[in-house]
This record gives structure tokens, sequence and C-alpha cells, in this order.
């Protein structure tokens, strides 16, 4: 099974072939090709990601983007079992260029059309690299998102916990911002930590330790501002210690809420106390190394082992959506020509 991929919720203009068995419960899939032309330039100039420019980057790219994946994959549209296109929740201009440019080929060579939720690529990224069955608990952390959900199977999602202000990676871009680290924001903050001391600033860790998995980051933000507004001027060191101290501080975060989740991931799920249970990352954020190291201490410590995608499928890419089709044409869960592209669309 074939399956053309395309994802444009965002800043990523990226087209993706990616192959499987046909046969539903046989994860792991195995990636044709994975083009993606991430618009830096264009949005560097801002600061952040301006979504008129990115619509517009989208329109001009995709057509190339698509032709090089076909390229790579050595096969033409012919040869394709179907074409999934993410439809949202996303900047609403990129979407609409992603989704008509995949409904267009579907229909054109009459091929199945699979509308895509960019959170379901996410949470389904894990399984095209390894086999991990369901239900997993799942951190999702990205731009726009920071949850914590019960996946019990593909469409069939619980969610436990969420973010009731700000979504980590936007804590991340702010922190960059504000140390004058530049865009893209992650992995600047990542980079400039590594030569930081964690323990030099105490930031509030919002929610600790309370009961529940919910997050919130507007705190964190706040305290990040203030300090930085303090430090002396363009010294290295002390930007360092900074972004080290946030980093560690949402390390301390995300550990405490998986904690408390993963109880109620297995009460959700009706699973005994002690079943080891995937703990599966995904997102933006989850490239990040330090996070993925606490986060495996506290499996561990929780009786679970961490799974997570390799840091080039944990932000946004078009292989993602190619599996997340094929796991739903696997299924029979093909869509319309009609449906229509969405700002807003929550697991
Ligand atoms: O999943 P993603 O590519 O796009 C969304 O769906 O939002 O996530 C992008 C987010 C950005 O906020 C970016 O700063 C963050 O992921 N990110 C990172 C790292 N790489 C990307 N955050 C922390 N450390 C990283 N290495
Ligand atoms: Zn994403």
């Amino acid at each position: 099974m074939l399956v053309l991929g395309i994802e444009t919720s965002c800043d990523e203009t990226a087209a993706a072939v990616v192959e499987a068995d046909p046969t539903p419960g046989t994860p792991v899939g195995r990636i044709r090709a994975n083009a993606i032309y991430a618009q830096l330039s264009e949005h560097r100039p801002f600061g952040g990601v301006v979504p008129e420019i990115a619509a517009r980057a989208h329109l001009e790219r995709i057509d190339g983007m698509v032709a090089r994946a076909l390229a790579d994959a050595g096969v033409g549209f012919a040869d394709l079992d179907g074409v999934a296109a993410t439809a949202g929740p996303g900047l609403i201009g990129g979407v609409i260029v992603g989704v008509m440019t995949a409904k267009a080929i579907a229909l054109a060579h009459d091929k199945p059309f699979l509308a895509v939720n960019h959170l379901e690529g996410h949470a389904l990224t894990t399984r095209l690299v390894e086999p991990v069955a369901f239900p997993f608990l799942l951190l999702l952390v990205s731009g726009g998102h920071c949850q914590l959900l019960a996946v019990q199977g593909v469409g069939r999602y619980r969610r436990l916990g969420t973010t009731i202000d700000d979504a980590v990676g936007e804590a991340f871009d702010k922190t960059a911002k504000l140390l004058g680290l530049g865009f893209p924001g992650g992995p600047a903050v990542e980079r400039a930590a590594r030569d930081g001391d964690p323990a030099k600033f105490d930031l509030p860790r919002p929610l600790w330790r309370k009961p529940g998995c919910d997050f919130s980051f507007s705190g964190l933000k706040t305290a990040v501002r203030l300090a930085a507004a303090g430090l002396p001027k363009d010294d290295p060191r002390a930007i360092a210690d900074l972004a080290a101290s946030f980093q560690r501080t949402v390390g301390d975060i995300l550990v405490d809420r998986c904690r408390h989740a993963f109880d109620m991931f297995r009460t959700t799920c009706g699973l005994p106390p002690d079943t080891p249970v995937p703990l599966v990352v995904a997102g933006g954020v989850a490239a990040n190394q330090h996070l993925r190291a606490r986060l495996a201490d506290v499996a561990a410590s929780c009786g679970a082992r961490l799974v997570a995608p390799p840091p080039a499928l944990c932000t946004d890419n078009a292989a993602m959506i190619a599996w997340a089709g094929i796991e739903r044409l696997r299924l029979g869960l093909v869509d319309g020509l009609d449906v229509a592209p969405r700002p807003r669309w929550p697991l």
C-alpha cells in the first residue's frame, strides 16, 4: 500500500510517500520519500510565522514538493493507493492549499482521499517506525498543543489533560525571542542550554504536584521575561544559564504531569495498576534531547518505557500524514471530496 502525504498546516511545505502492508494491525511502514521545504527565510525577519506569507509560500512550493516526493520514491500518481493531507488544525490558508492539492490529485487520478488530523499524524508517527500496540499513553508537545492522551486505537483518543493557557513549544519560542536566540526557538534554546547551569534560576512550575495532568506555562513565560530583563546585556553565560534553567523547569513540569497521567491512563483503559505501558512522546518539542532523557527516566520509574520517534519525525513532516493516511485507509476510513479544511479540530 502506497500513500502520498501532504503537510501544509504551519510553515513546512512537505510531501512524502510511505509504503506499508495493507493489513491493519501490522504497524511499521517504509518511508520512500520525505520532502520538506521549511519556510525559514520567509518568516525569520518577523521573528515568527506570518500566516499570509506561509499560505503564499505553500501555494508556490507545493507542486514542486509533490513532484520531488514522487521522483524520490520512483513512483507516479498511478501507483498510489491513496492521497492524504492535513485537513486541520492549523493556519487555515496553508491547510486549504494542502487539502485542495490532495483533492485535485485524488479526483484526477481516481484515488481515495484521506483528510488527516495533524494531531493524529503526530500521535501515530511512532507506529511508522516501531511496532507500538494500542493502547498507549501519549504526550503531545508541539508549537500549538500540549496534551496527554490515552490512544486506544486509530481515531480513538481520550484526553487526560491539556494546557490551560500556552503550548510548551510556544514557551520555547517565546524564551528564544526574549533571550535573542532567534527563530525557530526550540532548537536555539536547546543549543544555548548546553553551556548553561540549570540550577542558576529558580523558575515557577505552575500546577506542580496538583491533581490531574493539565499543564500551564504562562507563569513560567512571565518569569523568564522578568529574569531576562534583569540579565547583563549580551552576556552569553547568563543567557545560557537562563535557557538551561527554563529547559530544566519544563522538564520538571512534564515529568510531574506524566507521573499523574500513568494512573489516569491505566484507569481509563481498565488496566491493572502495575501494567507496563508505553509512554509515547510526539510533536516538535519531542525532538529535545534533554526532555527525552527526563521522560525516559519518569517512564522507567513508573514501570513504563519511553518510545520517541527519531527527532526528524517529531517536527512537522509529511511522512507522518502519509502514515496516518495508511492507518485510516487500512480501516476503510476514507473521506469524501466535500470535507472542509478546519482551523480548529480537537482530537
Ligand atoms: O510539531 P511542530 O513541528 O509544529 C506544530 O505542530 O506546532 O512543533 C513546533 C514546535 C515549535 O514551538 C518549536 O520551537 C518546537 O516545536 N521545537 C523544539 C525543538 N524543536 C522544535 N522545542 C524544544 N527543543 C527542540 N529541539
Ligand atoms: Zn505539528
